[in-house]
């Protein structure tokens, strides 16, 4: 492994009336980036956030901001997500039929760009744009809401895209999203994973916040 490992606290568990403090709270408590659940009620059964939001976020926080888009025809609102000071702009393959044409814009724009599998998606769909992501992210749930279970079935995918990345640029990172918590994210890593998204197993950590970050970044190798 030639990259550090990162954690992304996922907003979606936030509470929205006091976001601004809670952004502040995990990135005191040890958060590396801030992650974006984009949704648009037709690619995945919810709704939630848009550019608006993460100009939001970008005036409490200094942490890049992972901005996971869960829409569809994602071309169409790249440029307002990169204006609004989105860091990392992810696209799910299975909505970007001219995917190489996708991520150039994304990079046009000034931003890392990310390709996203859901977890029936197969890894061959990015091995042929891999040479020119800055990120991969594995769902290791069905995209839509927090607090869902963890999948282990796409595990060997890490397995496969560490080796893939390895061969081809290891300092692509390689991000795990859905149910990671104290016991998922040990499998995560030990399959490849150096990023991990977490909404419920932070916001809702019954120690609060701060105690949730620290328990998840407890996991990673000194
Ligand atoms: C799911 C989102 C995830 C979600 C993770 O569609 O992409 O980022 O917020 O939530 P937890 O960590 O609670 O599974
Ligand atoms: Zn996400």
């Amino acid at each position: 492994m030639t990259v550090p490992y990162k954690l992304s606290a996922s907003i979606l568990s936030a509470d929205f009336t006091k976001l601004g403090e809670q952004i502040q709270e995990v990135e005191k408590a040890g958060a590396d980036w801030i992650h974006v659940d984009v949704m648009d009620g037709h690619f995945v059964p919810n709704l939630t956030m848009g550019p608006f939001i993460v100009n939001a976020c970008r005036h409490v926080t200094q942490l890049p901001l992972d901005v996971h888009l869960m829409i569809e025809t994602p071309e169409n609102l790249l440029e307002a997500f990169a204006q609004a000071g989105s860091s990392i702009l992810s696209v799910h393959v299975e909505t970007c039929p001219n995917l190489h044409h996708t991520l150039q814009l994304i990079h046009e724009l000034g931003c890392k760009a990310g390709v996203v599998l859901n977890p029936a998606t197969s890894v061959n769909l990015v091995e042929p744009v891999l040479h020119m992501v800055d990120l991969v992210l594995v769902m290791s749930v069905n995209p839509g809401f927090s607090g869902q279970s963890f999948l282990p079935e796409v595990l060997p995918k890490l397995t496969l895209l560490r080796h893939d990345i390895e061969k081809i640029n290891p300092s692509i990172f390689l991000e795990i999203d859905g149910g990671i918590n104290s016991s998922t994210l040990p499998l995560a890593l030990n399959a490849g994973a150096n990023v991990f998204v977490a909404a419920h197993a932070i916001f809702d950590y019954p120690g609060g916040i701060g105690a949730g970050v620290q328990q998840l970044r407890s996991h990673f190798p000194v």
